[in-house]
């Protein structure tokens, strides 16, 4: 009696935690895309990460702060302006100006007083609030999470990235409650965000002459942030090749000396 007790207990207590998980987090899959930095070989899309890096400036930064990135981390090897011929991203001339157009709080100077200057490539990205405080006010009391290692912190990561961002426009089923200042977009867990729709055709212009269409904006942006969450990708991807690499010639080595120590010995 006992036993079917405890029993019926637990099998309630799991209905009502998947019935309370699936009516707190009911959302859409992301649409299934593949990019180029997929897969054991995927590297970058260069152009799509300078692009994205681009939309990231003129739209997000607004209200997303990315300060896990320094300026600098742009020209380092495998990040979206890197050259060759500046092994020190603070020297690459691309990266300098970039810094250059941003203006950033310093001090104190010998009077105790901050004080402001032209960015170094040195500098972290700035924050477009003092505080979270500031965002929050600034929002309708939601915050704008930091964009650094978004597709790191999200189920599905780049996927999800490009699907919320396209996710907008759709009519909102009955049953969710549409208030102010809450936009319908099914793939956010919940179905109800406080971030208005980014994109539309034609909101920008591409400096290589690409078509900025919504979908085109999509894509470069979760290349550049893909990068931002994982600046290491292709430099780990080769070394793993690399080691994979030396344990098969190995393994061949290991063979033949096996062969080589047995030949004589009936086995
Ligand atoms: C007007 C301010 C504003 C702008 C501009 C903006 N966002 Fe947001 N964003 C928000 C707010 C507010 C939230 C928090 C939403 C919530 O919690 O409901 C948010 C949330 C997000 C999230 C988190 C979703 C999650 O799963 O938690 C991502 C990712 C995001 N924004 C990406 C972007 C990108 C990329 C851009 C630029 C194309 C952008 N945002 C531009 C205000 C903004």
């Amino acid at each position: 009696m006992r036993l079917i007790r405890t029993l019926f207990i637990a099998a309630a207590g799991a209905l009502a935690a998947v019935g309370f998980a699936s009516a707190a987090g009911e959302y859409r899959k992301p649409e299934p895309f593949t990019f180029s930095f997929d897969g054991p070989f995927g590297t970058f899309d260069r152009g799509a990460m300078q692009r994205g890096f681009y939309v990231y400036q003129q739209i997000c930064a607004a209200c997303h702060s990315l300060e896990h990135l320094a300026i600098r981390h742009l020209g380092q090897r495998g990040g979206p302006f890197h050259d060759p011929a500046y092994p020190n991203p603070n020297d690459n001339p691309v990266v300098r100006a970039i810094a250059a157009e941003y203006i950033v709080e310093d001090g104190p100077d010998e009077f105790g007083e901050m004080f402001e200057r032209p960015g170094r490539p040195s500098d972290r990205f700035p924050s477009p609030y003092a505080n979270e405080q500031q965002g929050r006010a600034a929002n309708n009391g939601a915050y704008p999470p930091d964009l650094s290692i978004i597709t790191r912190a999200r189920h599905y990561g780049a996927p999800y990235l490009r699907s919320l961002m396209l996710g907008y426009g759709e009519e909102a089923p009955d049953y969710i409650d549409l208030r102010p200042g809450l936009y319908y977009n099914p793939y956010f867990p919940g179905g109800l965000i406080a971030m208005p729709p980014q994109f539309e055709d034609g909101l920008l212009e591409y400096a290589d002459g690409t078509e900025a269409t919504a979908e085109q904006m999509a894509y470069d942006l979760t290349v550049f942030l893909h990068w931002a969450s994982d600046p290491h990708m292709e430099q780990r991807k080769q070394l793993g090749l690399m080691v994979m690499l030396y344990l098969l010639i190995l393994c061949g080595l290991l063979y033949a000396t096996y062969r080589q120590i047995w030949r004589k010995v009936e086995h």
